[in-house]
């Protein structure tokens, strides 16, 4: 049952191809970066453009490395939402020209239930398939969700950000701070050279126990920073990026001063215990068998680290890196249960942009 999945939601455009639900056959991710990093976030009107220009390369090289045909396929899977609009209209135009041409099925998939698939997909390919119930954790930079998954897409919201996503936050810090975008990446890498020993004071918050909130923290942050003069530091790093887009760990702690690294594992830390203290509430309160942790902020080492030791009442499972950021392998293992009960869309469908899950 080969699939070809197709994902622009976001900045980057991605296409794969599995010959079933566990075996890859090829993966393609072409990332716009270079393009929205100058900005310090994406430029939906750029993503949009920068797709529009991938698109046809992309697939075509994943098509060419699967060495398959259009015409061997079952069908085609394409992210429909949530994401940008631009961006999602790109690549589920692209899906259905295709589909049209070569008279295949479309599978619209949802971009969050892609990420909880990726890790779907690892875990039956290690032989250790994800037992339900399972709590899902998505964090990326458009998304903080919890989710309870009874059953294979069954989805229930249990909590969600109010306000930023907790990969904004990564991001809007390291802005914040001069260590450009993305912002996780480098302060994963930057937070275990410091301490956690800056108080950072969450406000409390009413209503659902499980929802977040992190644009307090980076309020804390900012104040944190407007009470010292950074000015020579940020400016510094500024600098050091303009001239070197990829700086070295080494290179950048040269223009970090010790009270900044403790900032940034401070900021790391209150994250993280953020995220596990309503991860663990709510996979107790579900009895999950089984915590996904998946999404962009999955890739942080400080992150698995502690839910590795955090006291989990079941196996956790994070997606490798490749798979923990936004791809098209996991919107075609997404598809397959779709494939398998003939779930198809109609060449007319929209791009949600606004999409939920549950
Ligand atoms: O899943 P993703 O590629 O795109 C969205 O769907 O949003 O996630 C991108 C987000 C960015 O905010 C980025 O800063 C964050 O994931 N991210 C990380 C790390 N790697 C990427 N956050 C913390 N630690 C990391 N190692
Ligand atoms: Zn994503």
């Amino acid at each position: 049952m080969p699939l070809l999945a197709i994902e622009s939601s976001c900045d980057e455009t991605a296409a794969a191809v599995l010959a079933n639900e566990s075996t890859v056959v090829s993966s393609i991710v072409a990332s716009q970066l270079d393009t929205h990093s100058k900005y310090g976030g994406v430029v939906p009107e750029l993503a949009s453009r920068e797709h529009l220009t991938a698109i046809v390369p992309v697939v075509r090289e994943a098509l060419r490395n699967a060495n398959i045909a259009l015409d061997q396929l079952d069908a085609i899977a394409v992210t429909s939402g949530p994401g940008l609009a631009g961006s999602l209209l790109v690549g589920l135009t692209y899906a259905k020209a295709l589909c049209f041409a070569c008279r295949l099925p479309l599978i619209t998939v949802n971009h969050i239930e892609g990420h909880i698939h990726a890790v779907i997909l690892e875990a039956r390919q290690a032989g250790t398939p994800v037992e339900y119930p399972a709590l899902a954790l998505i964090v990326s930079g458009g998304h903080t969700h919890l989710f309870e998954a009874r059953e294979e897409g069954v989805y229930r919201l249990l909590g969600k950000t109010r306000d930023d996503a907790a990969g904004e936050a990564f991001d809007k810090v390291a802005k914040l701070l001069g260590f450009g975008y993305p912002g996780g990446p480098v302060i994963d890498k930057l937070a275990p050279y410091g301490k956690p020993v800056v108080k950072l004071t969450l406000s409390k918050m009413k209503g659902n126990p499980l929802d977040f909130s992190f644009s307090g923290l980076k309020t804390a942050v900012l104040r944190w920073t407007q009470a010292r003069d950074l000015t020579a530091e940020i400016a510094a790093r500024r600098e050091l990026l303009t001239s070197n887009p990829r700086p070295s760990i080494d290179e950048w702690r040269a223009v970090t001063p010790q009270a900044t690294l403790d900032m940034l594992a401070s900021f790391q830390r209150t994250v993280i215990e953020e995220l596990l203290r309503r991860a663990q509430i709510s996979a107790e309160e579900i009895q999950a068998r089984s915590v996904i942790v998946s999404g962009g902020v999955a890739c942080n080492s400080g992150l698995r680290a502690a839910a590795l030791q955090a006291r989990l009442p079941c196996a956790v499972y994070f997606p490798t890196p490749a798979l923990s950021t936004d791809n098209a392998v996991m919107i075609a293992a997404a598809a397959f249960p779709k494939l398998r009960r003939k779930d198809f869309s109609q060449l007319d469908a929209p791009a949600q942009p606004n999409l939920t899950l549950a």
